[in-house]
């Protein structure tokens, strides 16, 4: 399997977009965090969100491609699950496995929290409380691209929706140096 240096380094090469590069650091923190909760593979889970989003320049205009692309360019590097949970993140299969659901609901969630971040006075990771979080995904006007129902998906993997805000955001927290946030 791709070990996490050259997983970064793929991800440099391929998409030239700054904040797409933190959105998939960002997933690989969360998807890290679940993996350990659940005692899964962190490595496995963590590399797979660091890369789910590869292709995006290359399909941003056509999102039937999205994901198949991906799992072209990383076929040989990661396992056959990590290809199913990457094909299933955009709904092109469907999500089965417990690993399929981890990448399915914390793609948008980090978003959420990012946005939450922006806009907290400390603007930073480390400032932004849980209580934050929990009202941002309430208000459904706030980061309106950040799809609820999919984060609601968590619970698929047996989680409460503030059970997983806060794994989300602690994770992103211990990711922060690298968000810039
Ligand atoms: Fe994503």
């Amino acid at each position: 399997m791709i070990d996490r240096a050259e997983a970064l380094e793929l991800v440099r090469e391929n998409v030239d977009n700054e904040n797409l590069v933190k959105h998939m650091i960002a997933v690989e923190a969360v998807m890290r965090a679940l993996a350990n909760k659940f005692g899964e593979d962190e490595e496995l889970w963590g590399v797979t969100g660091l890369l789910h989003d590869l292709d995006y320049s290359e399909t941003v205009d056509n999102f039937s491609r999205h994901g198949h692309r991906t799992c072209e360019m990383l076929e040989g590097k990661l396992p056959d699950e990590a290809l199913h949970a990457i094909l299933a993140h955009p709904a092109h299969v469907k999500a089965e496995s417990r690993f399929d659901w981890a990448l399915y609901c914390c793609d948008p969630v980090t978003g959420l929290i990012v946005a939450a971040a922006l806009m907290h006075p400390s603007r930073s990771l480390a400032g932004l409380p849980l209580k934050s979080v929990k009202k941002r995904f309430k208000d459904k006007h706030f980061a309106a691209g950040a799809n609820r129902e999919q984060m609601l998906t968590c619970s698929e993997l047996g989680m409460e929706r503030d059970e997983f805000l806060e794994l989300s955001l602690k994770a992103m927290q211990g990711a922060a140096d690298q968000l810039g946030l």
